[in-house]
C-alpha cells in the first residue's frame, strides 16, 4: 500500500467496521423537515418528550427505563404481565467462554477447520493452505439455514462464511492494522489463497442422535463448499449487460465466487438466499481518474483495500478489471439439495451491501416478498416483490421466481406511515438524464437510484424480517454513532446512536406488497437504567435482559422473536454479544430476556430454530476479535492465550468460529 492508498484506506475505513463509515453523499432533510419529524407521533403520545426533559434533570441511573418515568403508575402495572418466553436468564457479562440459560445445553456442532468434504485433511492452523481450507468448514459463520431431510431430526445446514478476521487466522501477524493493510509484504499469496477459500459458504448434513445431540454426517452426498472461486451464473435484468462483462467473461453472465456473505434467508421452495455485503473491502485501487464507474465505486466504498487479493488476482484490482466490482453485491440463490447446482446471482434484487434476504409469501397476492437492509450508516431498506406467484408444491415453478419483480426503497414519514418507492427505469428521476439507460443500470447502481428517489437514511439497517404469524415486519437498526443532533428524525430518534433500535412495520390488511405501511419503534436499545441512553425496553426487562446493537432476528414456529447482537463486545457495555428473546405482542411487548452469551470478542449470528422448536442453531463469529484478547497475546498470534478459551481451547489452537446447537436438557421445546 502506498502513502496515498494508506491515507485513503484510513479515511474510508479507519480501524473501525467499514459499515460505520458513510458513503452516502446526499444531503439531509431541511431544518424545517427535521423540526417536523423530530419526534414521532407515538413517542409524543407516550410522553417520551416529557421523559426526555425529565431525564435531563435527573441524575444518571435514576430512571429505570426510557419511557417508564413519564407514564402513570397504573399504566406501568398494566404492563407487568408475563413474557411469552419461559426460561431463566443467563447473566450478562464478559469472559472467554460461552454461557446458556439454566436447563439448556450449548454444544459446538462444527467449527472452522473441521473437515466437510470426504477427502478433507485435518485442521492444522500452522500449516493451512487454500487447498486444505476449500474442503473444510470455514471462517466467520454468519447466516444459518436449516433445510429438512427428515423433519427436525435430520437436515442440511447452509452456512455463510462472511469474512476472515485475518489477524486471528494466521500466526505471526503483528497487529490488526497489519492484518487489514492489504499489504503484500504482510499478506502473502498463500495467505490470500486461504482467505479466498475461507469465504463463501458451506452445506453440511446433520443428524440428531439417540441422546438428542446433533452431529455432522460424514461423507454426506450433500456436502459442499462454496468459495470466492466457485462458478456462478448471473441472472435477471443486469445479466449480460456491458457493465457486467470482463476479460474472463465476455458474456457478462458468469462470475467466480461470492464474497462477504452476511445474512440471508430460506425460501418456501427450499433454496438458500445468501447476501453479499461489504464487497468493497476486496477491491484495490488505484482508481483510474475520470473512469465512467467512478461515482458507482465511490458510493459503495471502492476501493476498500482491506484484503490483499488484488495483488495476486487481477480481477480484484479495479484498474485491471473495472467491471468486476459490478459482479458482486448481489443476492445469490443456491439449491442446497443439489451440490452440483450452479449458484445464481439474482440481479433483479439490486446491488448494494445486502445484510439479509428474509421473505414471506404475500397472503394477499401470493407473490414472494423479500426484504433486505443495506448495512451502512445512513443507507436504506429495500423490498422486492416478485412478478409471479409462489406455486405451492411445485418446486420447479418457483426456482426462477426471483428474476422478475419490483424492487423498492423505503421512505419514512414523521406521521407513522412509510412508503415503498419503486426503482424502475424510466420512472421519476431514473432516466438517461441521470445516467440510467436501462433497468440494468438502475440495479447496478441501486444506491444512487435510491438517493435520487429521496429514500430515508437509517441507522445501519441489518436484518429485515416479517413475522410469519402476524405479518408485521421488523427492521433491525444496529447503530449510528455519527448521527448528529440536527439529523434526528422520527424513525432515527437518537443522535449519537451507539445502541441501535428496532422499527416495526404494519402492512395494511396484511398486504406485504402495499405501497404504504404504518411504522413505529419497538425498542430503543441500550442500558435502560442510564437515562441519558434513552432506551425504551419494557420495564419487565431485567438488568441482564437489555441489549445493544441488534443485528440478526429470527422468528420461531410460535412467531416469537429472537435477536442476536454484534457490537456489545466493543467494550462500552461490559457484556458480550449473545441471543435475546424479545416480546412483540401484548402487555409484555418490548420485554427482552438474555438466553445465550458468546465468548469475548465474538458476534452472534444465525440464529435459526428447527421447525419443532427443539433445537436452536447459533453462529458464533470471530471469538477473541475484540482487541483485548489480541493485545493479551502479545505481538504474535501464537494461539496460546488461555483467556481466549472456549470449549475446544487447546494450546496452539486459535479461537475458532463455530455453529452451536442449543437444546433443552432432557428434550423439549425451547423457552416454552
Ligand atoms: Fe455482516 Fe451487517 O453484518
Ligand atoms: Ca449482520
Ligand atoms: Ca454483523
Amino acid at each position: 500500500m502506498n502513502t496515498t492508498e494508506r491515507a485513503s484506506f484510513e479515511a474510508i475505513n479507519g480501524m473501525d467496521d467499514d459499515e460505520d463509515n458513510e458513503t452516502n453523499p446526499t444531503t439531509s432533510p431541511t431544518i424545517g423537515d427535521i423540526i417536523a419529524e423530530r419526534m414521532d407521533r407515538r413517542d409524543l403520545m407516550r410522553g417520551l418528550l416529557a421523559s426526555t426533559v425529565l431525564a435531563a434533570a435527573l441524575p444518571a441511573g435514576f430512571m429505570a427505563a426510557g419511557f417508564m418515568a413519564a407514564e402513570p403508575a397504573q399504566a406501568q402495572t398494566a404492563k407487568r404481565t408475563k413474557s411469552a418466553f419461559n426460561f431463566k436468564e443467563v447473566t450478562a457479562g464478559v469472559d472467554g467462554n460461552h454461557h446458556i440459560a439454566e436447563g439448556y445445553d450449548a454444544d459446538i456442532l462444527i467449527r472452522w477447520g473441521d473437515p466437510i468434504m470426504p477427502d478433507a485433511l485435518p485442521f492444522d492452523p500452522m500449516a493451512q493452505t487454500g487447498a486444505r481450507q476449500a474442503k473444510q468448514f470455514s471462517y466467520n459463520n454468519d447466516f444459518v439455514g436449516y433445510f429438512s431431510l427428515k423433519g427436525s431430526n435430520r437436515g442440511l445446514l447452509a452456512v455463510n462464511h462472511e469474512y476472515t478476521s485475518t489477524e486471528l487466522l494466521f500466526p505471526g501477524l503483528k497487529s490488526v492494522s497489519d492484518a487489514r493493510s492489504a499489504d503484500p509484504a504482510k499478506i502473502t499469496r498463500q495467505m490470500a489463497e486461504v482467505e479466498m477459500m475461507a469465504h463463501g459458504g458451506s452445506v453440511v448434513e446433520i443428524e440428531r442422535g439417540k441422546e438428542g445431540k446433533w452431529a455432522v454426517v460424514e461423507r454426506s452426498r450433500y456436502a459442499r463448499r462454496i468459495t470466492a472461486e466457485t462458478p456462478m451464473e448471473i441472472t435477471g435484468p443486469a445479466a449480460g449487460h456491458d457493465r457486467m462483462k470482463t476479460k474472463a467473461d465476455p458474456t457478462g453472465r458468469r462470475v467466480l465466487g461470492m464474497i462477504n456473505n452476511c445474512a440471508g434467508g430460506t425460501t418456501p421452495w427450499g433454496t438458500w438466499v445468501t447476501c453479499e455485503e461489504n464487497i468493497n473491502n476486496y477491491f484495490l485501487g488505484p482508481v483510474p481518474a475520470g473512469h465512467r464507474e467512478e461515482a458507482n465505486w465511490k458510493r459503495i466504498g471502492i476501493p476498500g483495500r482491506r484484503y490483499a487479493w488484488g495483488h495476486y488476482v487481477d480481477r480484484f484490482k479495479v484498474e485491471k478489471e473495472p467491471n468486476e466490482p459490478n459482479r458482486f453485491g448481489w443476492i445469490v440463490e443456491i439449491d442446497p439439495y443439489d451440490p452440483t447446482s450452479m449458484p445464481k446471482k439474482r440481479t433483479a434484487l439490486g446491488r448494494f451491501k445486502h445484510e439479509g434476504a428474509a421473505g414471506i409469501v404475500n397472503p394477499k397476492g401470493g407473490q414472494y416478498v423479500l426484504y433486505s437492509g443495506d448495512d451502512q450508516i445512513n443507507d436504506y431498506v429495500y423490498r422486492f416483490v416478485t412478478r409471479g406467484k409462489v406455486v405451492p408444491g411445485k418446486r420447479a415453478d418457483n426456482m426462477n421466481l426471483l428474476d422478475e419483480g419490483v424492487l423498492s426503497v423505503a421512505k419514512f414519514g414523521a406521521d407513522g406511515t412509510m412508503e415503498w418507492l419503486p426503482l424502475v427505469f424510466g420512472q421519476g428521476p431514473l432516466t438517461p438524464a441521470n445516467g440510467f439507460a436501462s433497468q440494468a443500470d438502475v440495479l447496478i447502481e441501486t444506491r444512487r437510484a435510491a438517493d435520487l428517489l429521496g429514500a430515508t437514511k437509517l441507522d445501519r439497517p441489518e436484518d429485515v424480517e416479517a413475522n410469519p404469524k402476524t405479518g408485521k415486519v421488523y427492521i433491525i437498526l444496529t447503530k449510528n454513532a455519527n448521527r448528529k443532533p440536527n439529523e434526528v428524525d422520527g424513525v432515527n430518534p437518537r443522535a449519537d446512536n451507539k445502541h441501535g433500535h428496532i422499527v416495526e412495520l404494519t402492512p395494511p390488511d396484511g398486504d406485504q406488497s402495499a405501497t404504504r405501511m404504518k411504522w413505529e419503534i419497538l425498542v430503543k436499545c441500550g442500558d435502560p437504567s442510564v437515562a441519558a441512553v434513552g432506551a425504551s425496553f419494557n420495564p419487565l426487562t431485567s438488568k441482564d435482559g437489555w441489549f445493544s446493537n441488534p443485528d440478526n432476528c429470527a422468528f420461531d414456529a410460535m412467531g416469537r422473536m429472537w435477536i442476536s447482537t454484534d457490537g456489545n463486545a466493543d467494550d462500552f457495555n461490559g457484556r458480550s454479544d449473545g441471543i435475546w428473546a424479545l416480546d412483540t405482542e401484548g402487555a409484555a411487548r418490548g420485554t427482552s430476556k438474555h438466553f445465550y452469551r458468546a465468548p469475548a470478542g465474538a458476534e452472534v449470528c444465525g440464529p435459526c430454530m428447527t421447525p419443532d422448536m427443539q433445537t436452536f442453531f447459533v453462529a458464533v463469529q470471530h471469538p477473541a476479535e475484540d482487541g483485548k484478547e489480541w493485545k493479551a497475546w502479545g505481538k504474535d498470534s501464537t494461539f496460546d492465550d488461555p483467556s481466549t478459551r472456549w470449549p475446544d481451547f487447546k494450546p496452539g489452537m486459535p479461537p475458532r468460529p463455530a455453529i452451536v446447537a442449543i437444546t433443552r436438557k432432557g428434550g423439549g421445546k425451547i423457552a416454552v
